[in-house]
């Protein structure tokens, strides 16, 4: 009886039911009035005295196992039940946490679409250039100071190729493939060999206009960038040029607006001038027009950079340069109202 019983023990043990009229039917088999384990009871009147301890509790337990098997495969069942009532595919999802849009990304798209109401339209370029793009091509002499390996990443076994240092190489990429009428707004990346502070980081984002056509002139750009900074920083804002020096255009020139943060008063942001400085512009030179295929006795252009971080300071004041690149969500939220 003792080897019975364990044999039924291992049966017990590793019993399987594919389905609850499965489990039902070893339940009956093994525990109903019927079953295996009452049948053995019925039997044991029949175990000698001296083997009845034993036989007892042998059958006992083989009683207690059974019914836990069969609660523990029924409970199973019971749990795969459960999922597929509450699988409901029509109920609505949780919402999804969208995130909210860079800073330098909203400022990027409000210039963007502030030229795009002048007609200019979207031109990029690659951010690993060559060294033509970057600087020969705009008339870039070859020992001018820009070139110098304290500005500039280069590869070191291509020193021609380069991570480029200004969007406006995007200007000669445009040039060398299409002829004028051309207006187009390049914002990007790009890169300097600076050490990284508060005030400097090794990568920041510009914005390129250029404008190429018969008959421009300086009146045109200094109408487009007065239009530019009224929209940008309000009605009031007030603009002035100062004589500059970039390679690529002649006359260059910079341009101030006046202090948005103070409103002209002078504060410490605009070290109490009362203008801030914002862009770069000026005629293209004619050796880059020619440089690039375009002839500049029936051509001129005007072109202008600026610095998408200044512009987003001016109108945020983040005061340190490396919050734009750290991600951190705390920071990010603060601009969930400008989206
Ligand atoms: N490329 C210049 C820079 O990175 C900015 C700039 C100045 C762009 C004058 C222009 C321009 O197109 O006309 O500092």
């Amino acid at each position: 009886m003792i080897a019975k019983i364990e044999q039924l023990l291992t049966e017990v043990e590793n019993m399987q039911a594919e389905n609850a009229e499965a489990l039902e039917a070893l339940r009956i088999k093994y525990l109903s009035k019927k079953g295996v384990i009452n049948e053995l009871m019925a039997d044991f009147r029949n175990v000698p005295a001296e083997m009845k301890k034993e036989v007892g509790m042998k059958l006992n337990e083989l009683k207690n196992k059974t019914q836990e098997r069969i609660n523990s495969l029924k409970e199973a069942f019971d749990n795969k039940e459960t999922l597929h009532n509450d699988l409901d595919l029509t109920r609505t999802a949780y919402p999804i946490n969208i995130g909210t849009r860079h800073p330098l990304s909203i400022v990027k798209n409000e210039i963007v679409d502030i030229f795009a109401r002048l007609g200019f339209s979207l031109a990029e370029g690659p951010e690993i250039e060559d060294d033509w793009h970057v600087f020969s091509s705009m008339n870039f002499a070859e020992d001018h100071p820009a070139r110098d390996m304290q500005d500039t990443f280069f590869i070191e076994a291509h020193p021609d190729i380069i991570l480029r240092t200004h969007t406006s190489s995007v200007q000669s990429r445009v040039m060398e493939v299409s002829q004028p009428p051309i207006r187009i707004i390049c914002p990007g990346r790009v890169y300097r060999n600076e050490a990284i502070s508060y005030r400097a980081h090794c990568f920041f984002h510009q914005v390129e206009a250029l404008y190429v056509d018969k008959n421009v002139s300086f009146t045109d750009l200094k109408q487009a960038l007065l239009l530019f900074a009224k929209e940008m920083f309000g009605p009031d804002t007030k603009i002035r040029l100062r004589p500059s020096y970039f390679p690529f255009t002649e006359p260059s020139a910079e341009m101030d607006i006046s202090c948005n943060i103070c409103g002209g008063k002078g504060c410490a942001f605009c070290k109490h001038t009362g203008w801030v400085e914002i862009l770069g512009c000026g005629m293209v030179d004619p050796n880059v027009l020619e440089a690039n295929g375009i002839d500049s006795k029936i051509y001129s252009g005007y072109a202008l950079g600026m610095g998408i971080e200044r512009i987003t300071n001016l109108k945020y004041q983040v005061k340190d340069l490396r919050m734009f690149s750290e991600n951190d969500i705390r920071f990010l939220k603060e601009f969930e109202a400008a989206n």
